[in-house]
């Protein structure tokens, strides 16, 4: 009896132990062929993660996983340069694939190998290692022998974060860079600028982030009427950006930042009024919404101004591509101001709206000269496109529909699937919350980000999806959290895994196990889904 019991008690262990594994993460892999059942590799603590001498990127790489080990499991495992068949874990590159970041991990009893086609690939498939050991590693965990097959489906991964609306500090920015890197995306859109606060240094014009990233007051809820009457204000030197950069890279994150304009600009006219078409004054705005004092497009000076900002963003951020906003610019200064009326005769132009192509064509040029693309928010389509504009698809898809047919390349975020400020569950404590509408977990997860209307020629010039986390209504870093988690997960999965794999009810399986991790990193999520 007392045998029988104890070899109850070694296969009740090693299946409590195997539990503890699941390949099956998120965003789930494209291909997962299991080893023989019960063939386990077993990792112990203090094994060695070998990597190859004298690159530094895979050194970053084993570092990395070492950090999320310690982290998330209390596991502890050192990284080596070349140690060789006698290491537990292997780094390597190799991989023969079209895709930069595919990747493979072999478990077998050689131990654990993550092979990348770059150090990209190696690096997303630390992530996927991470996530399947999970959080409760103990002396050893038994890894179950597996071949992974991965690469994502698209290449442009967005999440987008507003820090005018609210400044968030520089530790909460690199969490979320975390959170991104933990998910597969690659590409952070960084809203720096708009009405309520002006937030990137520009070094030759101090007094922009000094005085323009303040506004005297707030208004409470949803433009009420009433005020907080409390200055608030916070903006990011050039070295925080440039550090926040550099975290950025370390996990194969591009950092995308975004001047938004010729609208969303009260920050700057704040401080510029000879900016605007009536010289202002104008305040930082203690309000939301969508204000009618913007550029002036007929002001030679506009364009000296933005290419000044623009030089010093571009010396900042080394992303190749480069948000010009465009949103929300309402034409009726234009309409009224002799300057804008001049440069619209002077062009031949007949339409307000075309006054705002040829602020973006000249950015263009003075950006491609620096070896940039411009994105833009799909409003960019209403005067004519630039040459090489992305377009960024957020009022529907039909923007995004309209640029691919132009054969302009198009990344997609609209609004009903990809919205994560409007609200998740249906109920009142949310909604106060959240501008606009319903955007549940099932909703982000049910997004095809290519539309059916677009040919297979077409569907070329979609790059990716994208979340966007506005934050009028959100203020604090775990709010912040709690609208991104889980429907970062959602978004994850429409970004990286094949649609024939995706599957709601599976994903809510393996997010219970994200969940854990989330408790353990002390992250903020939304913890019941729709
Ligand atoms: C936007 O949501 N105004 C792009
Ligand atoms: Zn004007």
């Amino acid at each position: 009896m007392r045998k029988v019991l104890s070899l109850l008690f070694v296969v009740a262990m090693s299946v409590a132990s195997w539990a503890q594994v699941s390949y099956e993460v998120i965003p789930l892999p494209r291909s997962i062929e299991p080893g023989k059942r019960g063939e386990v590799f077993t990792l112990r603590q203090n094994a060695a993660v070998a990597y190859p001498a004298d690159n530094e990127q895979m050194a970053s790489n084993a570092r990395l996983l070492a950090e999320y080990l310690h982290q998330d499991a209390g596991f502890v495992v050192e990284p080596k340069a070349d140690a060789g068949k006698t290491a537990a874990i292997t780094l390597s590159l190799g991989l023969k694939s079209d895709n930069p970041e595919a990747y493979r991990i072999t478990v077998s009893k050689r131990g654990v190998a993550i092979q990348g086609a770059t150090e990209e690939g190696v690096f997303r498939g630390v992530q996927t290692l991470r996530k399947a050991i999970g959080t409760e590693a103990g002396e050893q965990v038994e890894l179950p022998y597996v071949t992974i097959d991965d690469q994502p489906r698209f290449g442009y991964r967005g999440v987008h974060f507003d820090t005018s609306r609210h400044f968030f500090p520089v530790d909460f920015i690199k969490t979320y860079i975390d959170l991104m890197a933990l998910h597969g995306c690659n590409q952070f859109h960084w809203h720096i600028t708009d009405d309520q606060g002006w937030r990137f240094e520009v070094k030759s014009m101090p007094e922009l982030a000094i005085k323009g990233s303040v506004r005297e007051k707030t208004v409470l809820g949803c433009n009420t009427g009433l005020y907080d009457y409390r200055p608030y204000g916070g903006y990011y030197t050039q070295d925080e950006c440039r550090e926040i950069v550099a975290y950025a890279a370390k996990r194969f994150i591009n950092i995308i930042p975004e001047i938004d304009l010729p609208g969303h600009m009260q920050g700057a006219l704040h401080v510029y009024p000879e900016l605007g078409c009536t010289g202002g004054p104008y305040e930082v705005w203690p309000i939301w919404g969508i204000s009618e004092d913007v550029l002036c497009a007929g002001n030679p000076a506009t364009l000296d101004f933005l290419k000044r900002v623009y030089d010093e963003l571009c010396d900042v951020f080394p992303s190749k591509l480069i948000n010009i906003g465009g949103d929300e610019s309402p034409r009726v200064r234009w309409q009224q101001c002799p300057k804008c009326q001049a440069k619209m005769k002077e062009l031949g132009l007949t339409r307000e709206a075309q006054l705002q192509t040829y602020i973006n064509k000249e950015l263009d040029k003075y950006l491609s000269a620096r070896g940039r693309t411009i994105i833009g928010w799909d409003e960019i389509l209403d005067g004519g496109l630039s040459e090489n504009t992305i377009v960024l698809s957020w009022r529907g898809t039909k923007g995004g529909i309209e640029a691919a047919r132009q054969h302009h390349r198009v990344i997609m975020a609209p609004t009903d699937y990809c919205y994560i400020d409007y609200y998740q569950l249906r109920r009142d404590s949310e909604r106060l919350y959240a501008i606009g509408g319903y955007v549940p977990l099932s909703k982000v997860y049910s997004l095809e980000p290519i539309p059916a209307e677009l040919s297979e020629e077409e569907s070329k010039y979609i790059l990716g999806p994208q979340v966007n986390l506005w934050t009028e209504y959100i203020a604090f870093p775990d709010h912040a959290m709690y609208m991104l988690l889980p429907r970062l997960d959602a978004i994850s999965e429409v970004q990286w895994t094949p649609k024939e794999q995706k599957n709601f009810d599976a994903f809510t399986v393996r997010l219970e196990r994200m969940e854990k991790l989330y408790d353990k990193l002390g992250y903020k999520y939304c913890a019941k889904w729709e």
